[in-house]
């Protein structure tokens, strides 16, 4: 005999399963699902598990009831669409920062395995990927094991160089290997960046809001972070960067132009030309952030500011952490002018990045590995931020507005007014989810109302965290 608990068990497990079918599209919305007979027949289940089953999937907003026909996939989704958050409006003063103490405690969510993780930026790390890349670093340590133990001292592995100078023509622009250095990661490639034009207490013209690991540099450096309007669909706004330099001091200007974190923003190739056509007449280097440029949902991988670039004042720097491993910890820049005095710095702070990594992503990219693996990602991760704005929508009160990145793997809420997302945060942990606050991603604290949410992983756990969300918002929003 099924004991009570096993029998929750069973009509969870199957609405469960059911929810995952709906999710990838198996059944598409307002598609009729399996009659209660049928389901119960299919799946060996009683007919009131299915029954328990499909009420809960009910109640959940997946599933509706037509009477005399049947349950059906919901449609509800469509005719409930939040907007998107307006254009921001920081401070106009340049600020130094202070954030590090909530970014550590944020670092440390990421490795709490009882944690639903909605906060880092972390990408979906699957088992057909890592088989790949662990099959690609076996075959170098048997085939060429000493010359992987060897320092690749700046630029880095020429082979890994060519590959990125190739796959930087989709993206409008015209690289030689010898243009290319390799980092550690992104993060390296936006400190040396840094480095290499300011000194502390320069000005730095970001956008706002910033990927929060930026900040953080800037804060090392002490550098003063001047936040300029941006929306959330094109990105930053000229007429205030233009504004800022005249009354400003500005001495490097930074943006992620494709897929910005949090806002998911890509700037349109006029915006991008524009923006390095202002730069140039004002002769002020620009830190272009490009590591999620290749997850794109729509035909066309999108340019960079780079590839209008002809005074070699863009330092464009991009990453493989989002794309392929942030465990290998592979990265990239393209300094332009800055070239030799980047290179200087790299040797000198670093030495080298680790050889292995290199090797195995040259490899995986020159086998063709690489772009079978990204043509899958992109379609996940566009049904995932899909999904998950989807949940957002179903669960989050009014008054909520949500972006609509068309590539990345993060969305940015707006919670209503008076909801305090540190208080939030601080609630979700106690639910055992981790989110980011919108606190880290200012200099001056704005989007005290925002968080930013992780799709890339979306499954049933993802949603019922977000579903608990949805009513600690409810409640906050409420309460005062
Ligand atoms: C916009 C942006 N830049 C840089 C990084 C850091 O990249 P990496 O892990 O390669 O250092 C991240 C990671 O979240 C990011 O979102």
């Amino acid at each position: 005999m099924t004991s009570p608990s096993s029998k929750t068990l069973l009509y969870q497990e199957f609405s469960e399963r059911m929810a995952d079918l709906i999710r990838h599209g198996t059944y598409p919305p307002g598609e009729r699902l399996p009659s209660v007979r049928q389901a119960s027949q299919q799946n060996g289940l009683s007919i009131s598990t299915v029954l328990q089953a499909y009420s809960l999937l009910e109640r959940q907003g997946l599933i509706e009831v037509r009477p005399q026909s049947g349950y059906y996939v919901s449609t509800r989704t469509d005719d409930r669409l939040f907007p998107e958050p307006e254009t921001s409006s920081p401070q106009r003063d340049p600020s130094l920062i202070s954030l590090h103490e909530l970014v550590m405690r944020l670092m440390k969510d990421t490795s709490n395995p009882d944690l639903v993780q909605l906060g880092a930026a972390l990408p979906n790390i699957d088992s057909q990927l890592t088989q790949k890349i662990n099959r690609i670093i076996a075959n170098i340590t048997r085939q060429q094991g000493e010359d992987a133990h060897q320092y690749q001292f700046p630029p880095g592995l020429e082979a890994l160089r060519v590959q990125i100078a190739r796959r930087a023509v989709n993206a409008g622009c015209n690289l030689f290997p010898s243009d290319i250095l390799i980092t550690s990661g992104g993060v390296e490639a936006i400190d040396l960046s840094l480095h290499a034009v300011c000194k502390p207490g320069d000005i730095v013209a970001i956008e706002s809001p910033s990927y929060f690991g930026t900040l953080q540099i800037l804060e090392v450096h002490g550098l003063r972070a001047l936040e300029i309007p941006t929306h959330p669909r094109d990105g930053i706004s000229l007429d205030a960067l233009e504004f800022a330099i005249e009354h400003n001091p500005i001495r490097a200007v930074m943006v992620i132009s494709n897929f910005n974190n949090p806002l998911g923003s890509l700037m349109p190739d006029e915006k991008k030309e524009a923006l390095v056509n202002l730069l140039a007449r004002h002769d002020i280097p620009l830190i272009e952030n490009d590591v999620s440029g290749e997850i794109y949902f729509g035909e066309k991988r999108p340019t960079v500011c780079k590839a209008f670039d002809t005074k070699g004042l863009v330092m464009l720097l991009s990453s493989f952490s989002k794309d392929i491993s942030p465990g290998l910890r592979i990265g990239w820049l393209a300094p332009g002018r800055y070239r030799s005095e980047v290179e200087w710095l790299k040797f000198t702070l670093s030495a080298s990045s680790p050889t292995l990594p290199q090797m195995a992503i040259a490899e995986f990219l020159e086998s063709g590995g690489y772009d079978q693996h990204m043509r899958r990602i992109r379609r996940d991760y566009a049904r995932n931020v899909k999904l998950m704005s989807d949940a957002v929508m179903r669960y989050f009160p009014e008054g909520t507005r949500l972006t609509r990145p068309s590539g990345g793997f993060v969305l940015w809420v707006q919670l209503p007014e008076n909801v305090d997302s540190l208080e939030l945060y601080s609630l979700a942990l106690k639910g055992k989810i981790t989110l980011a606050p919108g606190h880290v991603f200012s200099a001056t604290y704005q989007f005290s109302n925002f968080i930013r949410l992780n799709a890339a992983a979306f499954d049933y756990a993802t949603e019922r965290a977000i579903e608990r969300l949805g009513d600690m918002v409810v409640e906050l929003a409420g309460r005062k």
